[in-house]
């Protein structure tokens, strides 16, 4: 598992995290990915989580994407928003991923209900992932 942390991170305040991921949106920012792995060659599915910002993924997403050759991987997307489902993140990971197979995502509304577990058990299945 790899998480996504940046060199700069952004604000911990709300209202301003707000501003600088629209920022960031607008100039198509790559924001700088603390401890990338050197390469992805050992893993044939790349299960990418990440929350909806401003309908969209977080650029550090497209970072991440845009860093490795991902053609003949399968991405699985999930992602966390507060109403507006996948917003247009799907069709932007596809984007900058346009060789890779991306399979049915999972959006879970903020944290996620009491449902989550089963949610998530159920997309993993459905996926093909083998899980315990
Ligand atoms: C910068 C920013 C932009 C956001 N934009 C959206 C949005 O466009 N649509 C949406 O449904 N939720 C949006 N949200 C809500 C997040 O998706 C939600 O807070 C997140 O998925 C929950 O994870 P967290 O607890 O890590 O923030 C936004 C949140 C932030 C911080």
């Amino acid at each position: 598992m790899f998480e996504i942390t940046l060199v700069h991170p952004y604000s911990t305040n709300y209202n301003t995290v707000l501003m600088e991921a629209q920022e960031d949106q607008h100039k198509q920012a790559r924001p700088e990915i603390k401890d990338l792995p050197d390469n992805l060659d050992e893993y044939d599915v790349i299960i990418l989580g990440y929350p909806n910002w401003w309908a969209s993924i977080p650029m550090p997403i497209a970072a991440f994407l845009e860093h490795y050759d991902l053609s003949g991987k399968t991405i699985v997307p999930f992602c966390s928003h507060g109403g507006g489902r996948f917003g247009q993140s799907l069709t932007a990971i596809a984007k900058l991923a346009p060789d890779s197979v991306i399979k049915d995502g999972l959006s879970v509304h903020y944290s996620g209900g009491s449902t989550l577990s089963s949610d998530v058990a159920l997309w993993l299945e459905e996926n093909g992932i083998a899980h315990n």
